[in-house]
């Protein structure tokens, strides 16, 4: 059974520092030690996955290495005795796809606090849909809704609007009631936001100001921020007194070019979202959301569907910001 082999892709650092993608044979000898052996059938590409697969060394330190850190699928071997064989889980986040083999291979094996039940209501793929960008997503609106915002107080905005985290948060915030202005660098993207519930398309030039001014016309009750940089800095500038900004990410810039008045004079607040190290108990009631009242109607519409053999393309477009939505991958049987 341990020298079982199963497919992944794995990328490989060559001497002078390329990075190989290529779907491989592995062995079962060759995961690391952990309580519970899961078989993947669905996977998600996340934009730390297209990182891995450069060489970012921030994400992953050593290679060869197997990306991806969702994965869904079926318990194979299980020594907790919260998991059994036969029972389907989610698994995202902690080191999965980082350092240690992720969704982008048939198998893993994983401690077992790392592992959520599948809630009723949500299929594998269903929540590989969502996946961490899903999972961020919702975790922003709901430190947006427990930090007091309402639809009444004005527009949100979601910067990133057609990745995977700002598709998912223009929807929630849409269903949620909330009037939605989204920032894309892809024009042709319009009807596609429009669609999921955005009531305003603004250009990223719109949305970054080069005034060097330190406060600017308040325009924003809030906002679900995934880029970082002189969006989120333009953003803070321009939210309205009381307003709440969530921050989840660096696509654009891990700098914050800003002062203190948003937050003296306006009573601004920025929460920074970590998916990666949210406690269990709040992981699994997000999870629960995303399969209950924050289930999408029009989930399928954010999905390309890749297996392995089409992922590294996929990578690429991500990288060069031609994707939108969500890319799940089906593992082979
Ligand atoms: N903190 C956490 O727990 C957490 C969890 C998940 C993700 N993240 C982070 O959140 C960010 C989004 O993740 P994702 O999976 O949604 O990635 P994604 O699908 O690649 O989406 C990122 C979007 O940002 C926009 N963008 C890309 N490059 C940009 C640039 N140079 N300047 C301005 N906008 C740019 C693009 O949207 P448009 O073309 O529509 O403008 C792109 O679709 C990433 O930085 C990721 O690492 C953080």
């Amino acid at each position: 059974m341990s020298s079982k082999t199963f497919k992944a892709l794995v990328v490989t650092e060559t001497p002078d520092q390329r990075y190989l993608r290529e779907i491989k044979e592995r062995t079962l000898d060759e995961l690391p030690p952990g309580e519970v052996l899961v078989k993947v059938k669905y996977s998600s590409l996340n934009y730390k996955d297209a990182l891995s697969a450069i060489g970012n060394k921030g994400v992953t330190k050593q290679y060869p290495h197997t990306p991806g850190i969702d994965a869904a699928g079926v318990v194979e071997e299980s020594s907790s005795p919260d998991f059994k064989p036969g029972e389907e889980v989610i698994v995202t986040s902690y080191d999965l796809g980082m350092n240690t083999p992720g969704g982008f291979g048939q198998y893993i094996r994983v401690p077992a606090a790392w592992v959520v039940k599948r809630p009723e209501g949500l299929t594998l793929r269903e929540s590989m849909i969502f996946g961490t960008a899903g999972f961020t997503a919702a975790l922003s609106v709901l430190r947006l809704l427990q930090a007091g915002l309402t639809p009444e107080r004005g527009t949100v905005l979601v910067s990133g609007a057609t990745g995977g985290v700002g598709s998912i948060a223009v929807s929630l915030l849409a269903r949620e009631g909330f009037k939605v202005a989204a920032v894309s660098g892809k024009p042709e993207a319009k009807a596609y936001l429009t669609e999921l519930g955005a009531k305003e398309v603004i250009t990223p030039e719109e949305a970054t100001d080069t005034s060097g001014r330190p406060l600017l016309k308040a325009r924003w009750a809030g906002s679900v921020d995934t880029v970082g940089g002189p969006i989120l800095a333009t953003t803070l500038k321009s939210t309205a007194l009381g307003g709440v900004v969530t921050c989840c990410g660096n696509a654009a810039s891990p700098e914050l070019p800003l002062t203190v008045y948003p937050f003296i004079l306006r009573g601004v607040t920025l929460i920074g979202i970590d998916s990666q190290n949210c406690p269990m108990n709040l992981r699994v009631q997000v999870w629960n959301r995303l399969a209950g009242d924050w289930h999408l109607e029009h989930l399928e519409r954010l999905a390309t569907e890749t297996g392995l053999e089409g992922l590294s393309e996929q990578i690429d477009l991500m990288l060069s910001r031609r994707h939108r939505g969500r890319t799940v991958v089906r593992l082979p049987d």
